[in-house]
C-alpha cells in the first residue's frame, strides 16, 4: 500500500516537472532536442572561472582501498579487493555495512570552503551520488541509502553548498545516472533498456529534487555509457533545466548523457577523464583530472609518487587554459571528513601561484598560438591587447627564445614584464636565414617571488590604443 502510493507521488512529481506544453520553441525556450539545446549560449561565468574543485566522497571513502570503484571491483572478482575483504572483514560483511563508518565527524564545511577559495578555484563540484547509489543528501528516492539515514546523519550536499556559497564560489553537483546494483536499473538493462522504470522513478525525480533544493550551477552527469540519451530522458531533463528550473539562466551541464553524446553535445565537453588535447578546441571543454593519479576517491595507502606535484598541476592547468578548457581538480576527502594534508598543500600552492599569475588565467581567452613553435614549455593565453607567455621552465642562461610571439615585437614596442615583477624586460629579435625568434631576458631569479612557472606579459600599446578607439567610436 505504502509502496504503491509512493509510486503515485513520484509519477505526479515527474509529470509536474515535465509538463511538455512549456517546452516549445515558439515562446523562445528550448525544445527537448540536441539541435535546440545546443543553441543555448554558454553562461559567461563558467569560461571566466577557469578553475574548479572536484570532490569524490561517498561510502567508498570508508574502505578507501583501490578506488571509488571498490564495490564493483570486489563484486566482479577483483583480486586485491577480494583479498582485502577476506583478510580484514568477517564473512558476510556487505558493502552496505561500510556506510555506518562513513562518519564525517571532522567535516567542517566552512574550513573546506576556505581551502577551496584559497586555492584560487571559482567553483566546487561534489559527487551527490556516485555509481554505488548512496546519496549525500536526504533523497526522497533513496530510502536508507543516503547520508541522513545512514552514516553521518547529515545533509552533506546542503551543508557544503551553504559554505561554498558563503565564500562566493559557485556550487555544482556531479550525479551518476547509473547505479551498479540498483535492481530497477538492472531490470531495465536486462530488457535492453526498452523499459525505463529506473529513469522515470529514480533518476529524473532525484535530479529534479537536487536542482530544486540546492540550485547547483553545474550539473556534472556521469555513468551514462550503457544506454542512450533517449533512455536517460536527457534532452527532456535539460530542456526543463534550461526552461523552467530555478537555475535556468546560469546553470551549465556537461556532455555525459548517453552513448555517443560525449564530446558532441552539452554546454561543455568532458570527453574522457583527464581530457587534455593540447590543441585549441572549437567548443568549451573541461579537463577533469585528479591529484591522486590512480584514484578519484581517497586511498589510505597512497604514496607520494602517486600524487601530482605542484609543477605537474600547474603544467596541466596551463596546457588546459591555453587550449580553451577549464580545469576541474579532484581530491578525495576521507570517511571522517578530512582533506589529506598533501591535497591541502597542493591546493594552497596553486593559490599562491595564482595570486601572482591569475591575471593570465581568469577571464583569459586563447591566443592565436597555444604552444610556442620552438620552446615547447611555453604556452600562451591572451586578454584584449595583452598576450601572456607562460613558461613552465626557467630558461637556460636566463634567456627565453620564442618563435610564435615574434609578430608582437617586430616593428612594435611592446612593454614586456614578468607578472609579480615591476622590471621591464629587455628583448631582441634574432633573424637568420630560416627563422626569426625573439629573445627575452629574464630578471635575476633571486628577485622573483614566484615558483613553478613564470608568466611573461607582452602588452602592445598600439593595439591597446586601437581597442580603446573601437570601443569609443
Ligand atoms: C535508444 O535505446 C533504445 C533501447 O535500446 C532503443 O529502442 C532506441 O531505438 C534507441 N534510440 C536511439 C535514437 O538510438
Ligand atoms: C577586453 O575584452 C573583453 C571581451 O573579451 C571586453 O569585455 C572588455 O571590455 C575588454 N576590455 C578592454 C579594456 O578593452
Ligand atoms: C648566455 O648569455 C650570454 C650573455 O647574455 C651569451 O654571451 C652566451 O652566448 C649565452 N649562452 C648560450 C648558451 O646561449
Amino acid at each position: 500500500m505504502i509502496f504503491s502510493s509512493g509510486i503515485f507521488l513520484i509519477l505526479l512529481i515527474f509529470d509536474g516537472a515535465f509538463s511538455t506544453p512549456a517546452i516549445s520553441k515558439s515562446d523562445g525556450k528550448y525544445a527537448p532536442t540536441w539541435e535546440s539545446l545546443d543553441k543555448r549560449p554558454l553562461p559567461k561565468w563558467y569560461d571566466e572561472a577557469k578553475i574548479g574543485i572536484f570532490l569524490h566522497w561517498g561510502v567508498y571513502s570508508v574502505p578507501s582501498f583501490g578506488s571509488e570503484w571498490f564495490w564493483a571491483n570486489w563484486k566482479n572478482g577483483g583480486k586485491p579487493e577480494k583479498e582485502f575483504m577476506r583478510q580484514n572483514y568477517p564473512p558476510g560483511f556487505t558493502y552496505q555495512d561500510f556506510a555506518k563508518d562513513f562518519t564525517a565527524e571532522f567535516f567542517t564545511p566552512t574550513d573546506w570552503a576556505a581551502i577551496f577559495q584559497k586555492s584560487g578555484a571559482k567553483y566546487v563540484i561534489l559527487t551527490s551520488k556516485h555509481h554505488e547509489g548512496y546519496a549525500l543528501w536526504p533523497s526522497k528516492y533513496s530510502f536508507s541509502w543516503n547520508a541522513k539515514d545512514v552514516g553521518p546523519n547529515r545533509d552533506l550536499v546542503g551543508d557544503l553548498a551553504a559554505a561554498v556559497h558563503s565564500k562566493n564560489l559557485k556550487f555544482g553537483l556531479y550525479y551518476s545516472l547509473f547505479e551498479w546494483f540498483n535492481p530497477l536499473y538492472q531490470a531495465d538493462a536486462k530488457a535492453n533498456f526498452k523499459t525505463n522504470n529506473f529513469v522515470v522513478n529514480k533518476i529524473i525525480p532525484e535530479m529534479v529534487e537536487l536542482v530544486q533544493n540546492y540550485t547547483p550551477e553545474v550539473i556534472w552527469s556521469d555513468g551514462d555509457w550503457d544506454a542512450n540519451d533517449t533512455y536517460w530522458k536527457a534532452t527532456e531533463f535539460l530542456a526543463w533545466l534550461y526552461n523552467e528550473s530555478p537555475v535556468k539562466d546560469t546553470v551549465i551541464a556537461n556532455d555525459r548523457w548517453g552513448v555517443a553524446i560525449r564530446c558532441q553535445h552539452g554546454d561543455f565537453y568532458t570527453c574522457a577523464d583527464r581530457y587534455n588535447p593540447k590543441v585549441l578546441q572549437n567548443h568549451k571543454w573541461e579537463n577533469a583530472m585528479t591529484l591522486d593519479k590512480v584514484s578519484w576517491g581517497y586511498r589510505r595507502y597512497n604514496y607520494i609518487t602517486d600524487i601530482m606535484t605542484t609543477a605537474e598541476l600547474i603544467t596541466t592547468l596551463t596546457e588546459t587554459i591555453s587550449c580553451g578548457g577549464n580545469i576541474l581538480i579532484n581530491i578525495g576527502p576521507t570517511h571522517d571528513g578530512r582533506i589529506d594534508l598533501i591535497f591541502q598543500e597542493r591546493l594552497l600552492d596553486l593559490g599562491k601561484w595564482l595570486s601572482i599569475n591569475g591575471k593570465a588565467i581568469y577571464k583569459s581567452t586563447p591566443w592565436k598560438h597555444q604552444n610556442d613553435g620552438i620552446t615547447d614549455y611555453v604556452w600562451y593565453t591572451s586578454k584584449n591587447a595583452t598576450v601572456f607567455a607562460i613558461s613552465l621552465e626557467w630558461p637556460k642562461n636566463n634567456t627565453l627564445k620564442l618563435e610564435s610571439a615574434v609578430e608582437l615585437f617586430e616593428n612594435k614596442r611592446p612593454i614586456v614584464t614578468m607578472l609579480g615583477n615591476l622590471e621591464k624586460l629587455k628583448w631582441s629579435i634574432n633573424k637568420n636565414r630560416i627563422s626569426k625568434t625573439v629573445r627575452i631576458q629574464f630578471p635575476n631569479k633571486a628577485t622573483v617571488a614566484c615558483d613553478w612557472a613564470w608568466v611573461i606579459q607582452i602588452e602592445n600599446p598600439t593595439l591597446v590604443h586601437v581597442v580603446q578607439n573601437s570601443v569609443y567610436n
